[in-house]
This record gives C-alpha cells, structure tokens and sequence, in this order.
C-alpha cells in the first residue's frame, strides 16, 4: 500500500522461510502497541475449526529495524516472521497445472514460469500476517486519537448477520463478537452451519465482512483519486479473496429515490450530525464525521476438494485436477482482521497526511 505518507510493503511467500512487512512513514517515538498487533495476529490465525486450514503457524514476529524497545526510532520498519508449518510436496502432482479462480495462471503469465508456487506464493493468504503487524501498529496510533476500527463477519453463504445497514452496531458489540472465532453479531451458528454444509461436500463458501470505523473527525480526505473512499478501497483489494467493496448502503442505494438515500442534517448537542447515515460516513471522498461504514465482498477459497477442470500448461493438454494441500473451507472469519488491518492502514495514512 503506498498512501500519501505510509508506504506498506508487505514480503515474502506462502512456503518461503519468512515473510515480512516494511513500513515507511510512522512518526518517530510511537509507541508500538503489543497487544494491538496480538489482538490482529491472533484473530487472523488458523484455529481448530472447521472452515480453517490444518496449516497453524505461531506467527512469531522480530522488529529487525525501526523499532527499540518497542518505541520507533524513525528508521524503516521491518517485522519478520518465520514460516514454521510448511509442506510444500502437497503441490507436486499438479505442479503444472493451474487452480482454477487462484492467482496460478495469472501469476504463471506474469513471472514467465509453468509452474505453480507452492502454497499460492506471494499471493497466500498466508501474507495477511505481516499486514496484521503493519495494522496493529496503525490501530495504535489511531486509538491514542480517539479512533478505532472495528470488523466483523456480516454474512457467510446465505446466512446473513447482523449489518451495521440494520443500524451500526456499537464498538462494545463488535469487540464481543471478535472475541469468537467466528466473530459476528448474531447469527454464527446459521453461518457455521453454511460451512460445515460446504466444506462436507469437498466444497467452500464465501461472505462478507463489515468495518466500522469509529471517532473520525469530519474533513479528512479529499476529492476524486485523493478521497477517504478510494484509499480504503485501493487498500482493501491488497487483501486476497476481496472482490467487492461498498460503503455505507452502497449497491442498493443505485435502486433508491433521492428522498430515501439523502441523510438529513441535523444538530445535536450543537454537533452537526446526519439523522440517516446512508452514505456511509463520507461525501465527495471527505468524512462527515458520522462512523465510516464498509461492507466487503469474499469470495469462496479458490482451492476446493472437488474435481475441477483445469489445464497443464507444461503439457498443453486439458486435465481434470484435484487438490490435495490444506486449505480454509471459509476465509471470511479470518479475513476479518485482514480487512480490517487494510483499512486501519488507509485511515492513519489520511489522518497522517493532514497532520491531524
Ligand atoms: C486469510 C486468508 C486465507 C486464505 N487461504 C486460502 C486457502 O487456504 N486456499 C486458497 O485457495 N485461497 C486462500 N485465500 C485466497 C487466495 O489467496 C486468493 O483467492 C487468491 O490469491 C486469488 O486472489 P483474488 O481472489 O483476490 O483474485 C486466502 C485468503 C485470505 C485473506
């Protein structure tokens, strides 16, 4: 993620022996914030479950740079993990031979290779863990700033929980809901049942995660390119699996009259508020000091148990493939800290921006 002032590289491989995160632009004599960093890592971790991959790493993580003594000193920094649980020979039958809707072939096409990386690559879901580091580190400073970000699963499948469209929930209940390991509001039981009936049949199934970001002053973003919205959303799309994002009531608002989409003006306690908040916190890229609100599309785990059509590019020939390796059956509950790392990123960047 390269913003106006953060500039966010995240590195390495699924099996490589690490991956890491750079990070430029944090103020030196932050405070780094442990437990914000753990609180993302652990959220994101693989856990006994049944939408989660076998795979569980540690995710212990080193400052190599930037940081002493837990306090930044200004320089680049960078934070290591080591990838401790890898089994690459899982790949080598179909080494050739691209998952159909995975990076594969994309990647194949790019890198000028006819072989799959083992484990996705670079594009593993596996690289979230670092980002949770960088999103950990921003949570810090923002929350010293009266700002948190908060996410949670909304839907998984056709189970659908509940929306901050419902009325948004209260930081209170989405920091309840994030202490379950599939952390939504309400309905998790109908969404476990969606996987288990999904990853039963050799099969996956996708959802949606919702982020509320509380405590945002109004003024910050600007208009176009430069606006609050497109850094969330440029964000947001580094995070494998995501293939939609909208904010506030979004898509439906296209089916709605001006009368039903307009949040009216009101003040309170001598505060300028909006009495709907429809738009999701933002007018022409610009906050207006109502909570920010985003709701984001994931799609199903690409790697399936199912027999699926796909191709070997080494012998030009058309394949049936079946996956072996150890995948989620369900992203989403873990995506949910991934999202929400993406866009604590995206708002500290703004906030750092105009000096806020
Ligand atoms: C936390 C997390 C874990 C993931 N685990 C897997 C996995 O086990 N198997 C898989 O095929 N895809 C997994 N993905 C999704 C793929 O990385 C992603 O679909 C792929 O890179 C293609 O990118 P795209 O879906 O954004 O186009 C995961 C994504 C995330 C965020």
């Amino acid at each position: 993620m390269k913003g106006d002032v953060l500039d966010v590289e995240v590195y390495g491989a699924s099996h490589a022996k690490a991956i890491g995160v750079k990070i430029k632009g944090i103020p030196a004599g932050t405070v780094i914030d442990g437990d914000a960093i753990d609180g993302l890592l652990s959220r994101r971790r693989a856990v006994r479950a049944p939408w989660s991959t076998p795979r569980i790493e540690k995710d212990e993580y080193l400052f190599t740079s930037g940081v002493r003594d837990g306090v930044t000193d200004g320089d680049t920094i960078e934070a290591e993990i080591f990838n401790t649980d890898v089994r690459s020979g899982d790949y080598g039958e179909f080494m050739n031979v691209p998952r159909p809707s995975h990076a594969d072939y994309a990647a194949m096409v790019k890198d000028g290779t006819r072989e799959v990386a083992p484990g996705g690559g670079r594009f593993s879901g596996r690289l979230t863990a670092p980002l949770c580091i960088a999103g950990g580190i921003a949570e810090g400073i923002l929350k010293e700033k009266g700002i948190f970000v908060c996410a949670y699963v909304s839907s998984v499948g056709k189970a659908e929980g509940r929306s901050y469209k419902d009325g948004v929930p209260s930081k209170e209940e989405v920091l309840e809901a994030q202490r379950m390991p599939l952390p939504a509001i309400t309905n998790s039981e109908e969404m476990l049942e969606e996987i288990m009936r999904a990853a039963s049949s050799g099969d996956s199934v996708g959802g949606t995660v919702e982020c509320v970001v509380y405590g945002l002053p109004a003024g910050i973003g600007d208009s176009m390119t430069d606006g609050m919205e497109s850094a969330i959303a440029a964000s947001v799309y580094g995070v494998p699996a995501v293939k939609g994002v909208e904010f506030g009531d979004g898509f439906s608002l296209s089916r709605m009259r001006g009368s039903e989409a307009n949040d009216p003006f009101a003040y309170e306690n001598g505060k300028v508020v909006t009495l709907t908040n429809r738009s999701g916190g933002i007018n022409g890229g610009i906050t207006n000091g109502m909570p920010l609100t985003l709701r984001v599309a994931l799609r199903p785990t690409p790697s399936i148990a199912k027999e699926q059509r796909s191709v070997n590019v080494l012998t030009g020939e058309n394949v049936i493939l079946k996956i072996k390796g150890r995948h989620d059956a369900c992203i989403v509950p873990r995506a949910a800290a991934a999202v929400e790392s993406a866009v604590a990123l995206a708002v500290l960047d703004k906030i750092l921006a105009e000096g806020k």
